[in-house]
């Protein structure tokens, strides 16, 4: 990334735009290559979150059809999903969202009736990014393409993780992010299919065919670019996910998800019932183990998991959840030394709780 911090301007016709220019062509291909789609239907952005939003605010804004006035949206996205509901009501959209199952998945039953003629777009995940769980994108969308309806998936979890995601999920906008991969905060895509209307949500110089206006992060989208060659850390870091979950049951923590759910092997998440997730983060950091409870953007807020209650947990137990993701080069005596330290913690916890109580 470094030579390019000082790049020229890619919409430049000097040397050192051209270069540039031929910087994010290169990295457009390599991106493109790794999401299985054709190199004009990928866009480069800030993020996920911009992503989302371009797919979402960008495909309602486009749409001419006033018959279409409903937008599907799964309560368990990332809030980047979510919080485009406002926007959408403002644009004289209703938002149905859908509930999902104790596995943090929308019930596929339920979506299937809900795609129904005045449906413009349904947004639904791949992997669930608090748990790990990872729903079946492409039976929906076999199902909305059937009533016309677009599909926008959330990718950031399973990129690179899983190959070839475009064909994989065949949904007509996917929102994946560089900084989920190895690469640099700050830069992403968006695969809009060929063909699919969408308004610019940054207008400006026409940058991205249009659709995304403004002078583009060479070095970021270069360093998006590198990552996606990266080990992919979901097959490496089985046996550590395994280890570590297993030392974790057997010191007192319950498993979100029944080990029926397809889960990437990256995601461990579990509750100790009687402990709050965040008296154990706080501990956990001084531990030396980086976990969180929620999503990572919003994990200094102290509210319950958005993605836990949607699943019906109660509030108490919304609040004791807690997420541990593994990267490439964690082993299993890693995870069993942290599982040590996390137990530790939680016991640590309901010692101080029970001397409170006998006082
Ligand atoms: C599932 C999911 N979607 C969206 C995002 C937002 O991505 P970005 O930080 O690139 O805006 C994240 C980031 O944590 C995520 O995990």
């Amino acid at each position: 990334m470094l030579p390019w911090l000082e790049s020229g301007n890619p919409s430049s016709l000097h040397v050192d735009g051209r270069r540039a220019k031929g910087a994010i062509d290169q990295a457009r291909e390599r991106v493109s290559t790794a999401l299985g789609c054709e190199f004009g239907e990928c866009l480069f952005t800030s993020g996920a979150t911009e992503s989302a939003n371009a797919a979402i605010i960008g495909a309602a804004v486009a749409n001419e059809d006033p018959t279409r006035r409903r937008v599907l949206i799964s309560a368990a996205e990332h809030h980047c999903v979510l919080h485009t509901q406002s926007m959408l009501e403002r644009l004289g959209y209703q938002v149905t969202l859908l509930p999902v199952g104790r596995d943090t998945r929308p019930d596929f039953d339920r979506v299937v009736a809900e795609l129904t003629t005045d449906v413009l777009l349904i947004a639904v995940m791949h992997a669930n990014n608090e748990t790990g769980a990872i729903t079946d994108v492409a039976a929906i969308v076999d199902k909305a393409h059937e009533a016309g309806v677009l599909v926008f998936s959330d990718a950031v979890q399973t990129f690179t993780k899983i190959p070839n995601l475009v064909k994989k999920l065949r949904a007509d906008l996917i929102a994946v992010s560089a900084h989920k991969i190895g690469g640099p905060q700050g830069a992403g895509s968006l695969y809009v299919k060929a063909g699919t209307k969408l308004k610019p949500l940054v207008g400006g110089g026409g940058q991205e065919r249009e659709l995304r206006g403004g002078t583009e992060n060479v070095a970021g989208i270069v360093g998006f670019a590198g990552a996606v060659t990266l080990p992919m850390s979901d097959a490496m870091t089985k046996s550590a996910r395994d280890a570590l979950l297993k030392r974790l049951i057997s010191g007192g923590a319950v498993p979100t998800l029944s080990p029926e759910t397809p889960t990437l092997n990256t995601h461990c998440h579990v509750r100790f019932p009687g402990v709050e997730s965040e008296s154990m983060l706080i501990r956990l950091d001084r531990a030396g183990v980086s976990a969180s409870a929620g999503a990572a953007c919003s994990s200094g807020s102290l509210e319950a998991s958005h993605v836990l209650l949607a699943a019906g947990f109660s509030e108490a137990e919304a609040k004791e959840g807690l997420r541990f993701t593994l990267g490439p080069g964690i082993g299993p005596n890693d995870a069993i030394l942290a599982a040590d330290r996390i137990i530790q913690a939680a016991q640590a916890i309901l010692g101080t709780e029970k001397s409170r109580v006998a006082r």
